[in-house]
């Protein structure tokens, strides 16, 4: 099979879907791969390395989106990419279907196959391909945290840890999941006083067993969320609902009780933002201050530092971009449950209920497209 790795054009993107290690195992496999000139420069990876792994590179992204039989990308097509999908190809990236009618009426046109990092399932119900980059998204908010909360940067001037004879600062995390257990982790580890909540009971107990003395567990209710952030040095935002927009725990109010240059993290905002002040905000631009409180709210947080966030999404998608190679899709997405709850259009048909309920488009089952 042919498997082409188009350099990714989303602004400030420097993520890339296939590490020279893997392109190395591909080749190995039998298989052709094409890369885009530069493609893996964002994260560190030269040309040189993809060739000395056995990759082709090619000079433009039309000749490797032309050539591939198996396109893989980090994020959605950009309209400029549209006319490149075709029958007879498969896409494998984040699609985010949902979020956008025009993608999803041109991947539906195109009559490609287009499999979503996002909705690959294992049966346990996991999403191994979104986890890498909430566990990126999760370490990377204390350090966040920790820098806004300097005073060059607005911040109360405090460090996490203290020093002896001063206060540790406090960090809050609400939600306990996956975002919510690295934050902590980073959190206690620099010796902050932490604390976690949580609605899920057991996810609490599990939390209380494994993390160390200085972070405590609450229940997360009205009460103990306004009692936190008026302590609370850094509040980091880590909850999610699935498939909903995030709830909006910390009101505009609420924010009057909290210290002035106090820092809230909110990592949930790409899903709404779990504070009602907080809106997206980009790398350049990171952060704005609504009553002496700073919100940073990055909407991709995990494209600060793409050499780990691409070594982290290659770790998690190049089994499945394996099996995808070896099988075809159609085989693939057949003995694998994960890979074929990954279909989302299939040429021409939605088979992610999500996307066409969100469009109000004609549902197609998986298993029926793929007999
Ligand atoms: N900004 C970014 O760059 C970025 C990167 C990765 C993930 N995220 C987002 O971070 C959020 C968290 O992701 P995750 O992978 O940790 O999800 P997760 O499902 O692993 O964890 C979410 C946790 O929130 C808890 N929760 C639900 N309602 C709550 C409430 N009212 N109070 C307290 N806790 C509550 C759940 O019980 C669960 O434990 C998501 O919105 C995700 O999309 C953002």
């Amino acid at each position: 099979m042919k498997i082409g790795i188009p350099r990714e054009i989303k602004a400030n993107e420097n993520r890339v879907s296939l590490r020279p290690a893997g392109a190395e195992v591909l080749v190995q496999d039998g298989h052709e791969v094409l890369i885009e000139k530069d493609a893996g420069v964002g994260s560190g990876f030269s040309d040189h390395q993809y060739e000395q792994a056995g990759a082709r590179i090619l000079d433009e992204a039309k000749a490797v989106w032309e050539a591939a039989d198996l396109i893989l990308k980090v994020k959605e097509p950009l309209p400029s990419e549209y006319p490149f999908l075709r029958p007879g190809q498969t896409v494998f990236t984040y699609f985010h279907f949902a979020a956008s009618q025009e993608l999803t009426q041109a991947v539906i046109d195109s009559g490609t196959v287009a499999i979503a990092y996002e909705t690959v399932q294992e049966p346990d119900r996991s999403l191994p391909l979104l986890l890498p980059m909430s566990e990126v998204a999760g370490r990377m908010a204390v350090q966040e945290g920790a820098k806004y909360l300097e005073k060059y940067f607005g911040g109360r001037g405090l460090l996490l840890s203290g020093v002896p004879g001063t206060p540790r600062a406090d960090i809050l995390i609400i939600g306990g999941g996956i975002v919510g257990i690295n934050a902590a982790k980073i959190a206690a580890g620099f010796g902050a006083n932490v604390t976690i909540l949580d609605v899920n009971l057991d996810r609490l107990r599990y939390l209380d067993d494994v993390m160390p003395a200085n972070v405590s567990t609450l229940y997360s209710d009205p009460h103990t969320i306004r009692d936190g952030i008026r302590r609370a040095d850094v509040v980091i935002g880590a909850v999610l609902l699935p498939g909903k927009k995030a709830p909006r725990l910390i009101k505009r109010d609420d924010l009057k009780t909290m210290q002035e240059g106090a820092v809230i993290v909110d990592v949930a905002i790409d899903q709404g933002g779990c504070v009602e002040t907080s809106h997206p905000t980009t790398h350049e631009n990171p952060t704005f201050v609504v009553d002496g409180v700073i919100h940073y709210c990055v909407a991709n947080m995990p494209g600060a530092v793409p050499r780990t966030s691409t070594i982290a999404l290659t770790n998690a998608t190049f089994p499945y971009v394996r099996r995808l190679a070896n099988r075809g899709w159609r085989d693939a997405a057949n003995k694998d449950a994960a890979l074929k709850s990954g279909l989302n259009i299939v040429e021409g048909k939605v088979t992610y209920a999500g996307v066409s309920e969100a469009f109000g488009l004609e549902y197609t089952s998986p298993e029926s497209v793929l007999q």
